[in-house]
């Protein structure tokens, strides 16, 4: 419970790189996640070059506007994006993008459990996160999936970006009763 209930997303990074064994362990809390039939439908991208992480941010962009143009419910990410040096990745030191294989019928949720088990562990070894799914709109991009030498039946469910943290001013988010449909 403590675990769960500490993990909050982190929007600030320090630039402090995460070592390769830790990054290690996190994947391999990823892999032990459920899957529908046990398929394991997920692959992972690990980027910790910064230019490379700025380029994926400053590709995404474009597709960004055009999906809050779409849709107003993202005008508030508009605001944000105007801020100084901004990055979709909030200038983490590490971006994993946890992909899933189409023909797995629940990829989509098989991936999400293997992400909400990596940012969990993560947040157990002092490490923040953020899922990022503004990344996700560059699935479709040439550049990307060349750059990463993508199969074509792997698509993004779930860009997290990750890093060591300042412990202050983490915003307390709370959360709403559980809406109990029916007990019976
Ligand atoms: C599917 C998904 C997509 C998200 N996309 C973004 C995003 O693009 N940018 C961002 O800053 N946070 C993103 N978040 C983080 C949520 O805003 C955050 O989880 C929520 O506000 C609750 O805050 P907490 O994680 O600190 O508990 C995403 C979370 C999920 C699960």
């Amino acid at each position: 419970m403590n675990v769960i209930k500490s993990r909050r997303s982190i929007r600030k990074y320090l630039d402090k790189p995460i070592p390769k064994e830790i990054i290690d362990k996190l994947i391999e809390a990823a892999k032990w996640a459920p899957s529908g039939m046990n398929e394991q439908p997920w692959g992972f991208i690990v980027v910790q070059d910064n230019s490379l992480i700025k380029e994926l941010s400053d590709r995404s962009i474009p597709y960004i506007n055009k999906m809050i143009e779409e849709n107003p419910k993202f005008i508030g990410y508009k605001k944000r994006m105007k801020a100084k040096d901004f990055s979709i990745f909030y200038h983490a030191p590490c971006v994993i993008i946890i992909l899933g294989r189409v023909e797995a019928f629940f990829y989509q949720n098989d991936c999400a459990m293997a992400a909400q088990n990596l940012m969990l562990a993560a947040s157990s070894t002092g490490i923040g996160s953020c899922w990022v799914g503004m990344m996700s709109t560059l699935d479709k991009d040439k550049w990307f999936r060349k750059k990463f030498q993508l199969p074509d039946n792997y698509r993004v469910v779930a860009p997290i970006a990750l890093g060591y943290f300042e412990n202050k001013d983490i915003p307390v988010i709370e959360r709403r009763l559980p809406e109990i449909l029916k007990y019976f």
